[in-house]
């Protein structure tokens, strides 16, 4: 019998939430959390586990037929790619900030200095759009620290509850983008996976409708 084949983060914030709603959707999955791929007992479905900025590229090349991925790492490296479903869960900012004790008065302050991030192209992109030039810094992780040790003057990364800014004296000066998680779909899915995916999406909208 024909699988669908659906990526989830796996380990960070996401995992979760993607196992609950796949779960709340009656679709099981025997959960080993060593594995990297696990089958639905109870739905046509195989589960990859994978590292969240993986997943765009994946979809694309049609190993995984579809994704829960968070907005704003398609929005990085996935604009080519559909989303089916906004999710509600695992909403965030893509935001600037800058040492809490900095005087901030515009977008304008960027020009010339050295922004850290993980997300290059979404920084890139925003900032052209108001015509500042930066310098960038790619930097896979922590990078709140950045500032604090004088490797930049500002940083772009997630914000969700603000503790990390909070923790590391930065504050948030530009939210760039509002992302949530999403159900995206790979552009070479087969049509008798779209069948699948048709049945997925049912239940989704049912479980988002009794969330509320
Ligand atoms: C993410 C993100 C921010 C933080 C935001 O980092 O990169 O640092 O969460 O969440 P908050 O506003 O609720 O504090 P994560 O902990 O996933 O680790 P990483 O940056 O090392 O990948
Ligand atoms: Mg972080």
């Amino acid at each position: 019998m024909t699988k669908i084949r659906i990526a989830v983060q796996k380990s960070g914030r996401l995992n979760e939430d993607s196992l609950a709603i796949l779960k709340d959707c009656g679709i099981s999955i025997d959960n080993g959390k060593d594995q990297l791929k696990a089958t639905s007992r109870n739905f046509p479905l195989e589960v990859f586990y994978l590292r969240n900025g993986d997943i765009p590229q994946y979809l694309r090349d049609g190993v995984v037929d579809i994704a829960i991925i968070g907005e704003n790492v398609l929005i990085e490296k996935g604009k080519d790619i559909s989303i089916a479903e906004r999710l509600n869960f695992s909403k965030c900012r893509v935001s600037l900030a800058i040492p809490k004790s900095v005087n901030y008065n515009s977008i304008k302050d960027f020009e010339g200095k050295k922004i850290a991030t993980s997300y290059p192209n979404t920084v890139k992109e925003y900032l052209a759009s108001k015509g500042v030039t930066a310098d960038l810094h790619i930097i896979n992780g922590s990078v709140e620290i950045a500032p604090n040790i004088g490797l930049a003057y500002g940083i772009c990364d997630i914000v969700s509850s603000g503790s990390t800014l909070f923790k590391n004296n930065l504050k948030e000066v530009e939210v760039m983008l509002k992302s949530e998680a999403v159900l995206a779909v790979s552009p070479t899915i087969s049509e008798e996976r779209k069948e699948l995916l048709k049945k997925i999406q049912f239940r989704i909208k049912s479980v988002l409708q009794a969330r509320q």
